[in-house]
């Protein structure tokens, strides 16, 4: 068994950083918040607290602080704001596991920001060159958290990274959070994966989904 990890999650009171904190809490993890807005952060630590009394969960009001501790960070924040993230984490992220979550899609919601030839997640690891980055946990709606399970199907949770030590840690990470983890490659499959959560929102606004919804390979 492994030993017991500390997650710092970035962006805690966002839609997908509470969604995560809330969902690890659950499990075997020191869970470290950050936000800016201390308010938020103090209604979601009594709330992870109510529903799991057990959580292991503190609020740390700094982003350098929270990544000095954790062995894994979450970056749980707008594309937008992961190099201002990156810069203040740089150092103290050094040879950690990074957790790219972001989907750059643009204002309206029909394309992704980067070029084809690069993703966040790759960015992500240019802007923290001795970080792990992983992409994961962006293949879903923060919604799905509560229901990891729809139509009677556990939702896939791919995940992409260059690092094999680091892509287990994340599928426990992910397994902890209800869903079923599916290594898809390297950090480069980051692309793929980022355009799979374009489709689904726009799949999602289409047809009246409510942001509730999920892949599934089906396989032998
Ligand atoms: N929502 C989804 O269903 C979903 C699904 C898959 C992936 N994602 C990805 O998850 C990420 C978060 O999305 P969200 O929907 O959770 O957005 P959100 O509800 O707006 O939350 C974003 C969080 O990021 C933080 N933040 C914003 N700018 C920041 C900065 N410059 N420095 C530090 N923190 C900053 C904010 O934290 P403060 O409290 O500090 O202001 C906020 O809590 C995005 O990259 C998105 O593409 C979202």
């Amino acid at each position: 068994m492994r030993t017991k990890q500390t997650i710092a999650v970035l962006g805690a009171t966002g839609k997908m950083g509470s969604a995560i904190a809330k969902s690890l809490s659950k499990g075997n993890y020191r869970i470290l918040l950050f936000s800016r807005d201390n308010t938020k952060l103090g209604r979601l630590k009594r709330e992870l607290r109510n529903a799991v009394p057990q959580a292991d969960v503190v609020s740390v009001d700094c982003s350098y602080n929270a990544c000095w501790e954790a062995d894994v960070i979450i970056a749980a924040v707008p594309y937008s704001a992961e190099k201002e993230v990156a810069d203040t984490i740089r150092e103290v992220a050094n040879q950690k596991i990074v957790i790219s979550v972001a989907n750059p899609v643009n204002n309206n919601g029909d394309a992704l920001l980067t070029p084809l030839n690069t993703s966040a997640a790759e960015e992500l690891q240019k802007l923290l060159p001795n970080s792990k980055v992983i992409k994961a946990f962006n293949t879903m709606f923060a919604a799905d958290f509560n229901q990891p399970e729809i139509d009677g199907k556990q939702v896939d949770a791919f995940i992409a990274g260059n690092d094999d030590d680091a892509l287990e840690i994340v599928r426990d990470l992910v397994q902890t959070a209800g869903f079923n983890p599916v290594i898809a490659g390297d950090l480069s499959l980051s692309r793929v994966l980022e355009h799979m959560q374009l489709l689904l929102i726009r799949l999602s606004i289409k047809h009246n989904y409510n942001r509730l919804a999920g892949w599934k390979i089906l396989h032998h």
